[in-house]
């Protein structure tokens, strides 16, 4: 890959955000030079130095009742030497969907001679685990793991730290073209490739989303929600900094990767707030405001890398409702942050109000959060999923 290197980078405490960065080969080749030509500001990756990083990293697949051929496209799209692993929130009646996935799933493996993980949401032994480790917060009060797209990336987490990977990176889906899954994939491996820290994230922009407007395709850059979670943000970082900034450009990156260092680190957030609240995470916890609960993270600096893919993102789009909800929810975790300033706060309630997401003169409620996995006992958890496929596999070191 030949991708531009960050051109800005702002630091806030040990966390430094770097710009977004243009990828201008998907492929450029092997090891040529590997390190930033002298003067240059576009960096040759190897093809072998991504792949080494894929080797260690493990995919996570967030589906919730898609349909089936969306994705064993997505399947295909995650590189060989990555580890898939499928957290469904599928219905089981009346027609039991999550089956339907795992055959799906083990018939893929056959044909490409590897390993996979699939688990459901609702497996009353991963509720066990997580009760047993003492992480109650995803529990409902019934016992059952909570519904949501963070508490599926929750549990793909723990299974890909269980693995012993070094890096996680998500994936949506409900993608129509593979060709981007790998790419973001090979995205992420490249931000990996360039950070110099232990604790780092890839945020992937879209390069564009296809639409039909006036019976034409037309390529859309940035939605509604995206621009105002972004907003927000940004205007978050100004007011510390005292410079008006446009940095963040991926509040809502559903497609991001982290190491499993820092995915160990960070509080989790519920739902669709999660990645809005990843960047007010990072900051409430290492931006220098507060102090830190891991000196070790201050001590290395945690780091941020946006990416710009080439190829269009086409998604089962959501109704009006849904979008609106995650516009909400992503100022909800703005709003109820440790480090939103009063001014700040006062915009959000009136954006809401305008929106009618609120009534005015109403707070919005915190949306639940999850502490940082770094006290879940690992070996506690495995034994509690011992017996599943899975879990043999992980704990014979297969996968
Ligand atoms: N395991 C699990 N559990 N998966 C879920 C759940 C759940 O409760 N709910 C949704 N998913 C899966 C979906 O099947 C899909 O693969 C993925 O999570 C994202 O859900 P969508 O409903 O398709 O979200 P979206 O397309 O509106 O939004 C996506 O893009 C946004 C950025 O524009 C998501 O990735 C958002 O998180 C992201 O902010
Ligand atoms: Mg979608």
């Amino acid at each position: 890959m030949r991708i531009e290197m960050p051109r800005e980078i702002e630091r806030f405490g040990a966390v430094r955000l770097g710009g977004l960065q243009k990828v201008f080969e998907l492929d450029s080749g092997l090891k040529k030079n590997p390190s930033p030509e002298q003067g240059s500001a576009i960096q040759q990756i190897p093809y072998e130095a991504l792949y080494e990083i894929e080797k260690e990293m493990a995919i996570v697949v967030p589906v919730r009742n898609e349909r089936l051929k969306l994705v064993e496209g997505v399947l295909c799209g995650i590189p060989h030497q990555c580890l898939t692993i499928v957290v469904s929130n599928s219905p089981r009646a009346p027609v039991d969907r999550f089956s339907m996935e795992k055959d799906a799933l083990e018939n893929f493996c056959q044909f490409v001679d590897k390993h996979a993980i699939i688990a459901h949401q609702k497996d009353p032994l991963l509720a066990r685990a997580f009760d047993e480790v003492k992480y109650k917060s995803i529990l409902t009060s019934r016992g059952e793991i909570r519904d949501g797209k963070a508490e599926g990336m929750i549990i793909g987490t723990v299974l890909a730290w269980l693995a012993g990977k070094k890096y996680i990176g998500f994936v949506d889906s409900d993608n129509y073209f593979p060709g981007s899954v790998e790419e973001y994939v090979r995205e992420y491996a490249a931000g990996f490739f360039m950070s110099r820290s232990r604790y780092s994230m890839v945020r992937i922009v879209w390069h564009s989303k296809p639409k039909i407007a006036e019976s034409k395709l037309f390529f859309r850059k940035w939605g509604r929600t995206s621009s105002n979670t972004n907003r927000f943000l940004n205007k978050l970082l100004s007011h510390y900094h005292g410079f008006e900034t446009e940095l963040i450009k991926t509040g809502n990156a559903g497609e991001h990767a982290m190491t499993i260092d820092l995915a160990r680190v960070l509080d989790y957030s519920a739902g669709y707030s999660i990645e809005p609240y990843h960047i007010i995470n990072l900051i409430e916890k290492f931006g220098g405001i507060n102090e830190s609960p891991f000196p070790e993270v201050m001590r290395e600096g945690a780091e941020v890398y946006q990416i710009e893919s080439r190829n269009p993102h086409l998604h089962d789009s959501g109704d009006e409702d849904h979008i609106k909800d995650m516009s909400y929810v992503a100022m909800q975790v703005i709003y109820h942050s440790s480090v939103c300033p009063e001014e700040l706060k006062k915009e959000i309630l009136k954006e809401m109000a305008h929106h009618r997401y609120l009534p005015r003169g109403e707070r919005p409620p915190r949306p639940n959060r999850f502490p940082a996995l770094a006290s879940i006992n690992a070996e506690a958890f495995l034994e509690e999923v011992e017996s599943t496929e899975y879990g043999r596999l992980i704990g014979e070191g297969r996968l």
